[in-house]
């Protein structure tokens, strides 16, 4: 019998603090209508500073596991993709671990830039199929506030904090139909976090070149897409839903003219929520099953890309 990774509940945690563009205005120059108009975001949410990437998971993760009825001492894999992890090491999916009170699973971070929810879910639908676990918790956590240059306009307007969470288990229903996952290390400089671990001389906010990021990201996601169906045999009308990582509203826009698929399928926060990294798919996943977009039973293809360059899909059945 095949076994597959079927997601059991969901949920996400944003901070209180909001931050809008005429707040941003105040502190580069910069403006609410050049903001809207070049990202479509209106606002992202911000810890205050002594937050920790665990909390944010822990908050997401608690709401995932109610949603599932499953009981954390259940779980035997936590995965926490993120960035900003709360220290060099240990990783955040072992500060998680103790916050939520259990003991033994196996815990560990991944780190794939914005692509890293992906990433999980592609890992633990490996150990699914395989029989090697039942149940996993995979979150998507970041406190990017962290390491933005709050002086640079180029990146300053982009990003928000939070996090998402999906709690996984193995079951004989789909679930979890395939993953697709690329890199390409030659771009390591175009979207970095320099400094840190034996360069101190530099500081660890994001640097990006967002044009040339801007239509590597078009043409890889557009690409990906293409795989996840071709690899299925699957049309572009079979899918019920897509869950792009929420980048950037234009980037979003080309991929789905290229694709041709309509808008109203699409899930967009990133007007309210801003780029989270790895916690965007998440975030929005969570929002468009609470708000009742989204039902058992239909089709989703989650697609991101972030630094590395990383990129990859996951196609399931909710
Ligand atoms: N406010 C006002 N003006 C700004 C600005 C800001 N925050 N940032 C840049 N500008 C200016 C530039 O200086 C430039 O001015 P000029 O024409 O006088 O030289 C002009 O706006 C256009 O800049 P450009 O970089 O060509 O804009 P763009 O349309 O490419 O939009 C991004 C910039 C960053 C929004 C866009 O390239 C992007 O989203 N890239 C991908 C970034 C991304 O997704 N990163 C995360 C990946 S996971």
């Amino acid at each position: 019998m095949s076994l597959y990774a079927r997601i059991a509940g969901t949920g996400g945690f944003l901070p209180e603090r909001v931050l809008t563009n005429q707040d941003i205005e105040a502190i580069v120059d910069t403006s609410d209508e050049w903001i809207r108009e070049r990202t479509g975001i209106r606002k992202r949410h911000l810890v205050t500073q002594g937050e920790r990437c665990s909390r944010l998971a822990e908050v997401a993760s608690r709401r995932a596991l109610a949603d599932a009825g499953i009981d954390p001492a259940a779980l035997d894999l936590i995965i926490v993709a993120t960035t900003t992890p709360d220290q060099v090491f240990p990783s955040a999916a072992c500060f998680l671990q103790q916050r939520l009170g259990i003991r033994g699973c196996c815990a560990f971070d991944l780190v794939a830039g914005c692509t890293g929810f992906v990433y999980a879910l592609g890992v633990v639908d490996q150990f699914i199929r395989t029989g090697g676990i039942r149940r996993a918790l995979v979150v998507g956590a970041e406190i990017l506030s962290y390491i933005v240059d709050w002086q640079d306009r180029d990146t300053a307007v982009l990003f928000g904090d939070g996090a998402g969470a999906v709690v996984v288990e193995a079951g004989p229903e789909p679930g979890i139909l395939s993953s697709h996952l690329h890199a390409e290390g030659a771009y390591t400089d175009i979207l970095q976090v320099p400094g840190g671990v034996g360069d101190r001389k530099r500081d660890p906010y994001i640097e990006m070149r967002g044009n040339e990021l801007f239509k590597i990201a078009v043409t890889t996601l557009s690409d990906v897409v293409e795989e996840t169906l071709r690899a299925n045999g699957m049309q572009k009308s079979e899918l019920d839903w897509l869950v792009p990582h929420q980048a950037n509203f234009r980037i979003l826009q080309a991929v789905v003219r290229r694709l041709k698929l309509p808008l109203d399928r699409v899930v967009v926060t990133v007007g309210e929520h801003a780029n989270t990294s790895s916690a965007s798919i998440p975030l929005a996943f969570d929002v468009a099953i609470r708000d009742g977009r989204i039902r058992r039973g239909e089709t989703v293809l989650m697609e991101a890309f972030g630094g590395g360059i990383t990129w990859g899909s996951v196609l399931l059945v909710y």
